[in-house]
């Protein structure tokens, strides 16, 4: 039993699902500090791919460690980062030269790409989504339309907001977007556009494939650099090692973060069109520990591990029988199951009550990890390592129907209520 009070960390710091003390992991189970057992399928927020516990990439970051913890790669180079980079470059698609910048977390590789789109445009105007999530830093911060966290923090200069075309939308919908995207490109001088193929913390939104492929279009037109934020979708997580790739489209730059270590470091990568990342002038774009040698040596395990496993043919596999088997349960409290691969949302709603907190919370008590998200927790986030087994889904699935069941049938405490409401910061509206 751990016994210290989370206080001396700053309240901004603690969004908070189910305020559990996290101690302890191995392949996809996790335990908390009284030992009770969860199947994860939050993965850290994306980022545990490979699950918890793994000795070949702890190795791998010990033994890189070991030999040379640290350069500062941006002063003396050293060969780990450059081999990441060329695997980075290897596998993403586009006929072109490429080039790579390495960061730290998505945020700041955001931001990075930002700049870049800026300093090669020679413009500055940015647009993105309406409830999209780019991350916490300067432009990242602004490029978010997270309206609720910008609260008393000042306004960005220059970034624009457009609906999100997704599938859901009717015809006529992606048709105003579309003249919505025109109008702004007409009015601004805009220099990069930023896109999650599928929206993560929105609540697991996919694209339309056609509007993506006109948004491709109308940038190259433009000369508009075309952004693809790939922190949560990437990695092999959709069953492609990037979720635009569901989409026939090649963008000009895209950014990943998370999952590329499995979490055994913090690394980020801007990945893109050689021309465009130099047009950087030196050190506008460098950390102390960009390219650090043991996160890179993680990161490299990471793909290795996933290509000689296999796995992102199987997340496709696996994430189609999930999706298949949620929606066998037979309930009026389930609106859409969305998302490709093992990148799933799932909408709940009782009585017109967004329910996802406290199916995560009833969850938790039959020992699944699992987030929620969207503008009133309203979605089940579902993105689990990418090693879970069939049986684990299928222990998943039973315990979101047996939550579901539960508060339909009223046997839910109000304290539970109370808690599940209380709770971590929904988009809000
Ligand atoms: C799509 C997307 N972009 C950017 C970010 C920001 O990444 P980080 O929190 O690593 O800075 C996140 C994090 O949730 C994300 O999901």
């Amino acid at each position: 039993v751990i016994d210290v009070e989370p206080d001396i960390i700053a309240k901004s710091m603690r969004i908070g699902l189910y305020n559990d003390y996290i101690v302890q992991g191995k392949g996809s189970i996790i335990s908390n500090s009284v030992g009770k057992k969860y199947i994860d399928v939050l993965s850290g927020a994306a980022v545990a791919v490979l699950g918890y516990g793994s000795n070949e990439i702890a190795k791998e970051y010990y033994d890189s460690s070991m030999k040379m913890q640290h350069t500062c790669f941006p002063y003396s180079i050293n060969p780990i980062p450059i081999s990441l980079a060329r695997k980075l470059v290897e596998i993403t698609p586009g006929d072109f030269e490429k080039s790579v910048i390495f960061g730290l977390t998505g945020s700041d590789s955001i931001d990075g790409a930002i700049k870049c789109a800026r300093k090669f445009s020679g413009k500055s105007g940015i647009i993105s989504f309406n409830d999209s999530y780019h991350g916490s830093t300067g432009f990242a911060f602004h490029a978010t339309d997270w309206n609720k966290l910008k609260c008393g923090l000042g306004a960005g200069v220059d970034f624009h907001h457009v609906r999100f075309p997704d599938i859901s939308k009717s015809k006529e919908e992606k048709r105003r977007i579309v003249e919505d995207i025109k109008h702004i490109i007409s009015s601004f001088e805009i220099a990069g556009f930023i896109i999650e193929p599928i929206q993560g913390d929105s609540g697991i939104r996919v694209i339309d494939g056609e509007t993506l492929r006109w948004i491709r279009e109308i940038c190259t037109q433009k000369n508009i650099v075309m952004i693809v934020d790939e922190i949560q979708s990437g990695i092999g997580r959709t069953g492609m090692w990037w979720g635009f790739e569901h989409f026939r489209v090649i963008p000009d730059i895209i950014v990943c973060g998370k999952g590329l270590a499995g979490g055994y470091a913090p690394i980020s990568a801007i990945i893109g069109k050689r021309d465009i990342l130099e047009s950087l002038d030196k050190a506008q774009h460098v950390f102390t520990f960009s390219g650090h040698p043991p996160s890179c040596a993680a990161a490299l395990k990471v793909i290795e591990i996933i290509e000689r496993d296999e796995l992102i043919i199987k997340n496709k596999q696996k994430g189609d029988y999930f999706i298949e088997e949620i929606k066998k349960i037979d309930s009026k409290s389930i609106k859409t199951v969305r998302g490709i691969g093992l990148m799933i949302g799932v909408e709940v709603y009782y009585k017109d009550k967004p329910v996802g907190s406290l199916i995560g919370l009833k969850c938790r008590e039959k020992g699944v990890y699992m987030g929620y998200f969207g503008k009133n927790n309203e979605v089940l986030r579902i993105e689990p390592p990418f090693i879970i087994t069939r049986q684990e889904i299928d222990y998943v699935v039973k315990a979101i129907k047996e939550s579901i069941k539960e508060i339909e049938s009223n046997k839910v405490g109000l304290d539970e209520i109370e808690f599940a409401e209380k709770n971590c910061v929904g988009l809000g509206d």
